[in-house]
Protein backbone atom coordinates (compact mmCIF):
# COMPACT_ATOMS: atom_id res chain seq x y z
CA UNK A 1 0.00 0.00 0.00
CA UNK A 2 1.78 3.17 -1.39
CA UNK A 3 -0.12 6.01 1.46
CA UNK A 4 -3.77 7.32 1.65
CA UNK A 5 -3.48 10.72 -0.28
CA UNK A 6 -5.91 10.73 -3.61
CA UNK A 7 -5.36 8.39 -6.67
CA UNK A 8 -5.89 8.78 -10.38
CA UNK A 9 -5.96 6.43 -13.17
CA UNK A 10 -4.81 8.06 -16.47
CA UNK A 11 -5.20 5.90 -19.61
CA UNK A 12 -2.56 6.25 -22.04
CA UNK A 13 -0.05 7.91 -19.69
CA UNK A 14 3.48 7.05 -21.00
CA UNK A 15 3.27 9.77 -23.90
CA UNK A 16 2.21 12.92 -25.05
CA UNK A 17 -0.47 14.78 -22.98
CA UNK A 18 -1.11 11.35 -21.07
CA UNK A 19 2.44 11.59 -19.83
CA UNK A 20 1.88 15.16 -18.56
CA UNK A 21 -1.05 14.30 -16.66
CA UNK A 22 1.04 11.66 -15.17
CA UNK A 23 3.49 14.46 -14.20
CA UNK A 24 1.36 17.33 -13.20
CA UNK A 25 -1.22 14.99 -11.13
CA UNK A 26 2.30 13.27 -9.03
CA UNK A 27 3.35 16.91 -8.35
CA UNK A 28 0.32 17.68 -7.02
CA UNK A 29 0.41 14.78 -4.11
CA UNK A 30 -1.94 12.08 -6.08
CA UNK A 31 -0.50 8.37 -6.68
CA UNK A 32 -0.75 8.07 -10.18
CA UNK A 33 -1.43 4.63 -11.72
CA UNK A 34 -1.05 4.50 -15.67
CA UNK A 35 -1.93 1.87 -18.19
CA UNK A 36 -0.09 1.89 -21.89
CA UNK A 37 0.40 -0.72 -24.13
CA UNK A 38 3.47 0.75 -25.42
CA UNK A 39 5.98 -0.80 -22.67
CA UNK A 40 9.16 0.82 -24.07
CA UNK A 41 7.55 4.27 -23.34
CA UNK A 42 6.03 2.68 -20.02
CA UNK A 43 9.33 1.93 -18.95
CA UNK A 44 11.11 5.18 -20.09
CA UNK A 45 8.53 7.13 -18.20
CA UNK A 46 8.96 4.74 -14.99
CA UNK A 47 13.00 5.23 -14.52
CA UNK A 48 12.22 9.66 -16.14
CA UNK A 49 9.73 10.56 -13.36
CA UNK A 50 11.53 8.30 -10.67
CA UNK A 51 7.82 8.30 -8.72
CA UNK A 52 8.72 5.15 -6.51
CA UNK A 53 5.12 3.48 -5.16
CA UNK A 54 3.29 6.90 -6.14
CA UNK A 55 2.91 5.53 -9.72
CA UNK A 56 1.73 1.67 -10.85
CA UNK A 57 2.56 1.44 -14.59
CA UNK A 58 0.77 -1.31 -16.49
CA UNK A 59 0.49 -2.34 -20.07
CA UNK A 60 -2.80 -2.77 -20.10
CA UNK A 61 -4.62 -2.24 -23.20
CA UNK A 62 -7.67 -0.11 -22.19
CA UNK A 63 -10.17 -1.31 -24.84
CA UNK A 64 -10.02 -5.37 -23.60
CA UNK A 65 -12.53 -5.23 -20.61
CA UNK A 66 -10.58 -7.86 -19.68
CA UNK A 67 -7.27 -6.06 -19.28
CA UNK A 68 -9.30 -2.79 -17.94
CA UNK A 69 -11.17 -4.87 -15.28
CA UNK A 70 -7.66 -6.33 -14.34
CA UNK A 71 -5.98 -2.69 -14.50
CA UNK A 72 -8.52 -1.01 -12.19
CA UNK A 73 -8.57 -3.81 -9.89
CA UNK A 74 -4.45 -3.73 -9.79
CA UNK A 75 -5.05 -0.02 -9.16
CA UNK A 76 -7.58 -0.57 -6.18
CA UNK A 77 -5.40 -3.02 -4.52
CA UNK A 78 -2.47 -0.88 -4.40
CA UNK A 79 -3.63 2.49 -3.75
CA UNK A 80 -6.98 1.35 -1.91
CA UNK A 81 -8.63 3.46 -4.29
CA UNK A 82 -9.70 5.80 -7.00
CA UNK A 83 -10.72 9.18 -6.60
CA UNK A 84 -10.21 10.70 -10.69
CA UNK A 85 -10.23 9.02 -13.86
CA UNK A 86 -8.71 10.03 -16.96
CA UNK A 87 -9.55 8.67 -20.05
CA UNK A 88 -6.90 9.88 -22.15
CA UNK A 89 -5.78 6.94 -24.60
CA UNK A 90 -6.35 7.92 -28.02
CA UNK A 91 -5.60 6.57 -31.63
CA UNK A 92 -6.10 7.81 -34.96
CA UNK A 93 -6.64 5.73 -38.74
CA UNK A 94 -6.85 8.56 -41.54
CA UNK A 95 -7.50 7.17 -44.98
CA UNK A 96 -10.01 8.00 -47.49
CA UNK A 97 -13.20 6.10 -45.94
CA UNK A 98 -13.46 4.17 -48.99
CA UNK A 99 -10.81 2.42 -47.89
CA UNK A 100 -11.03 2.06 -44.20
CA UNK A 101 -11.04 -1.16 -43.37
CA UNK A 102 -14.23 -2.53 -40.53
CA UNK A 103 -11.19 -3.43 -38.84
CA UNK A 104 -9.47 -0.10 -38.87
CA UNK A 105 -12.84 1.26 -37.59
CA UNK A 106 -13.53 -0.97 -34.58
CA UNK A 107 -10.18 -0.63 -33.80
CA UNK A 108 -10.27 3.27 -33.94
CA UNK A 109 -13.83 2.98 -31.77
CA UNK A 110 -12.00 0.47 -29.28
CA UNK A 111 -9.35 2.51 -27.87
CA UNK A 112 -11.18 6.08 -28.09
CA UNK A 113 -14.49 5.54 -27.12
CA UNK A 114 -14.86 1.72 -25.46
CA UNK A 115 -12.16 2.11 -23.16
CA UNK A 116 -13.78 5.20 -21.82
CA UNK A 117 -16.94 3.04 -21.31
CA UNK A 118 -15.05 0.34 -19.74
CA UNK A 119 -12.93 2.20 -17.27
CA UNK A 120 -16.06 4.17 -16.54
CA UNK A 121 -17.81 0.98 -15.89
CA UNK A 122 -15.93 -0.80 -13.84
CA UNK A 123 -14.17 2.48 -11.90
CA UNK A 124 -17.79 3.79 -10.98
CA UNK A 125 -18.47 1.64 -7.60
CA UNK A 126 -14.65 3.22 -6.19
CA UNK A 127 -15.79 6.58 -8.01
CA UNK A 128 -18.45 6.54 -5.97
CA UNK A 129 -17.15 5.93 -2.86
CA UNK A 130 -14.81 8.44 -2.77
CA UNK A 131 -17.32 10.97 -4.81
CA UNK A 132 -14.57 10.96 -7.78
CA UNK A 133 -14.08 12.73 -11.40
CA UNK A 134 -14.09 11.37 -14.58
CA UNK A 135 -12.44 13.43 -16.92
CA UNK A 136 -12.61 12.51 -20.88
CA UNK A 137 -10.37 13.30 -23.67
CA UNK A 138 -12.54 14.67 -26.76
CA UNK A 139 -11.31 16.62 -29.32
CA UNK A 140 -12.13 19.87 -31.09
CA UNK A 141 -12.51 17.56 -34.47
CA UNK A 142 -15.88 16.21 -32.36
CA UNK A 143 -17.36 19.56 -34.08
CA UNK A 144 -14.51 20.00 -37.03
CA UNK A 145 -13.09 17.75 -39.61
CA UNK A 146 -10.29 17.48 -41.90
CA UNK A 147 -10.68 15.34 -44.95
CA UNK A 148 -10.43 11.33 -43.95
CA UNK A 149 -10.88 11.50 -40.44
CA UNK A 150 -14.10 9.68 -40.34
CA UNK A 151 -13.30 7.21 -37.46
CA UNK A 152 -11.25 9.53 -35.49
CA UNK A 153 -13.96 11.91 -35.79
CA UNK A 154 -16.83 9.80 -34.67
CA UNK A 155 -15.41 8.50 -31.86
CA UNK A 156 -14.15 12.42 -30.22
CA UNK A 157 -18.08 13.39 -31.13
CA UNK A 158 -19.07 10.22 -29.00
CA UNK A 159 -17.33 10.92 -26.30
CA UNK A 160 -19.36 14.21 -25.92
CA UNK A 161 -22.38 11.93 -25.70
CA UNK A 162 -20.92 9.75 -23.11
CA UNK A 163 -19.96 12.31 -21.35
CA UNK A 164 -23.51 14.02 -20.57
CA UNK A 165 -24.83 10.70 -20.43
CA UNK A 166 -22.56 9.61 -17.56
CA UNK A 167 -22.58 12.66 -15.99
CA UNK A 168 -26.25 12.30 -15.98
CA UNK A 169 -26.22 8.48 -14.66
CA UNK A 170 -23.29 8.92 -12.23
CA UNK A 171 -24.32 11.94 -10.45
CA UNK A 172 -24.37 13.82 -7.76
CA UNK A 173 -21.70 11.15 -6.33
CA UNK A 174 -19.42 11.23 -9.04
CA UNK A 175 -18.90 14.51 -11.73
CA UNK A 176 -18.47 13.90 -15.41
CA UNK A 177 -16.26 16.31 -17.83
CA UNK A 178 -15.09 15.96 -20.95
CA UNK A 179 -11.76 18.34 -22.35
CA UNK A 180 -11.24 19.01 -26.51
CA UNK A 181 -8.08 19.67 -26.65
CA UNK A 182 -7.27 21.93 -29.93
CA UNK A 183 -3.65 21.44 -31.72
CA UNK A 184 -1.50 20.13 -28.52
CA UNK A 185 1.95 19.43 -29.73
CA UNK A 186 3.32 16.41 -28.22
CA UNK A 187 6.65 15.26 -30.35
CA UNK A 188 8.55 16.48 -27.45
CA UNK A 189 6.33 14.37 -25.15
CA UNK A 190 7.63 11.12 -26.86
CA UNK A 191 9.95 8.20 -26.00
CA UNK A 192 13.39 8.72 -27.47
CA UNK A 193 12.80 6.75 -30.26
CA UNK A 194 9.92 9.33 -31.74
CA UNK A 195 11.37 12.55 -29.57
CA UNK A 196 11.46 15.09 -31.47
CA UNK A 197 11.98 19.36 -31.04
CA UNK A 198 9.09 20.97 -32.33
CA UNK A 199 9.33 23.45 -35.18
CA UNK A 200 6.01 26.05 -36.14
CA UNK A 201 5.81 28.40 -38.69
CA UNK A 202 3.85 31.63 -37.95
CA UNK A 203 1.13 30.25 -40.01
CA UNK A 204 0.86 27.87 -37.47
CA UNK A 205 1.20 30.03 -34.74
CA UNK A 206 -0.97 32.64 -36.45
CA UNK A 207 -3.89 30.24 -36.86
CA UNK A 208 -4.35 30.67 -32.92
CA UNK A 209 -5.89 33.76 -31.54
CA UNK A 210 -3.91 32.73 -28.51
CA UNK A 211 -0.36 33.06 -30.81
CA UNK A 212 0.53 29.58 -30.26
CA UNK A 213 0.29 26.15 -30.80
CA UNK A 214 -0.91 23.97 -27.68
CA UNK A 215 1.37 22.73 -24.80
CA UNK A 216 0.58 19.19 -22.58
CA UNK A 217 0.70 21.56 -19.62
CA UNK A 218 -2.57 23.37 -21.17
CA UNK A 219 -4.59 20.45 -21.22
CA UNK A 220 -3.21 18.81 -17.74
CA UNK A 221 -3.76 21.90 -15.80
CA UNK A 222 -7.50 22.15 -16.71
CA UNK A 223 -7.80 18.49 -15.69
CA UNK A 224 -5.82 19.40 -12.30
CA UNK A 225 -8.99 21.88 -11.90
CA UNK A 226 -12.02 19.66 -13.22
CA UNK A 227 -10.59 17.14 -10.68
CA UNK A 228 -10.48 19.33 -7.91
CA UNK A 229 -13.10 20.26 -5.25
CA UNK A 230 -12.88 23.94 -6.23
CA UNK A 231 -14.93 22.66 -9.84
CA UNK A 232 -17.76 20.86 -7.31
CA UNK A 233 -20.16 22.71 -9.18
CA UNK A 234 -19.17 21.38 -13.04
CA UNK A 235 -20.58 18.05 -14.13
CA UNK A 236 -21.69 16.80 -18.05
CA UNK A 237 -19.73 19.77 -19.74
CA UNK A 238 -16.88 19.74 -22.87
CA UNK A 239 -14.07 22.55 -22.50
CA UNK A 240 -12.40 23.56 -25.71
CA UNK A 241 -8.63 24.06 -25.03
CA UNK A 242 -7.39 24.96 -28.52
CA UNK A 243 -5.78 28.90 -28.46
CA UNK A 244 -9.12 30.15 -29.98
CA UNK A 245 -8.66 27.87 -33.06
CA UNK A 246 -12.23 27.01 -33.85
CA UNK A 247 -13.21 30.47 -33.47
CA UNK A 248 -11.04 31.74 -36.28
CA UNK A 249 -12.33 32.15 -39.61
CA UNK A 250 -10.36 31.40 -42.21
CA UNK A 251 -10.95 32.88 -45.88
CA UNK A 252 -7.75 31.62 -47.99
N1 LIG B 1 -2.24 16.09 -29.45
C1 LIG B 1 -3.33 16.70 -29.95
O1 LIG B 1 -3.22 17.67 -30.73
C2 LIG B 1 -4.71 16.24 -29.56
C3 LIG B 1 -5.79 17.01 -29.98
C4 LIG B 1 -7.08 16.62 -29.62
C5 LIG B 1 -7.27 15.47 -28.87
N2 LIG B 1 -6.20 14.73 -28.49
C6 LIG B 1 -6.48 13.53 -27.69
O2 LIG B 1 -5.68 13.53 -26.53
C7 LIG B 1 -5.35 12.19 -26.18
C8 LIG B 1 -3.84 12.04 -26.11
O3 LIG B 1 -3.30 12.39 -27.37
P1 LIG B 1 -1.72 12.57 -27.61
O4 LIG B 1 -1.57 13.52 -28.73
O5 LIG B 1 -1.05 12.81 -26.33
O6 LIG B 1 -1.36 11.11 -28.17
P2 LIG B 1 -0.01 10.27 -28.10
O7 LIG B 1 -0.04 9.36 -29.29
O8 LIG B 1 1.18 11.17 -27.94
O9 LIG B 1 -0.15 9.41 -26.78
C9 LIG B 1 -1.19 8.49 -26.65
C10 LIG B 1 -0.74 7.37 -25.74
O10 LIG B 1 -1.87 6.45 -25.65
C11 LIG B 1 -1.35 5.13 -25.69
N3 LIG B 1 -2.36 4.18 -26.13
C12 LIG B 1 -2.68 3.86 -27.42
N4 LIG B 1 -3.57 2.86 -27.41
C13 LIG B 1 -3.83 2.56 -26.12
C14 LIG B 1 -4.67 1.59 -25.49
N5 LIG B 1 -5.39 0.74 -26.21
N6 LIG B 1 -4.71 1.55 -24.14
C15 LIG B 1 -3.96 2.42 -23.39
N7 LIG B 1 -3.14 3.34 -23.95
C16 LIG B 1 -3.09 3.40 -25.30
C17 LIG B 1 -0.18 5.22 -26.66
O11 LIG B 1 0.71 4.13 -26.50
C18 LIG B 1 0.44 6.57 -26.29
O12 LIG B 1 1.47 6.43 -25.32
C19 LIG B 1 -6.00 11.31 -27.24
O13 LIG B 1 -7.26 10.88 -26.80
C20 LIG B 1 -6.15 12.24 -28.42
O14 LIG B 1 -7.19 11.85 -29.28
C21 LIG B 1 -4.93 15.09 -28.82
Amino acid sequence: MANNKKTAVITGGAQGIGLCHVKEFLKSGYNVACADPDKEAGIEMMKALKAGKKLFYSDCDVSSEKEAIKFIGSAIRKFNGIDVLINNAGIGINKPVTELTLKEWNRVIGVNLTSAFLCAKHSAKHLEKSGGVIINTASTRAIMSEKNTEAYSATKGGILALTHALAVSLGPKIRVNSISPGWIEVSDWKKKKDFKIPVHSEADKSQHPAGRVGTPYDISKLALFLASEDAGFITGQNFVVDGGMTKKMIYV
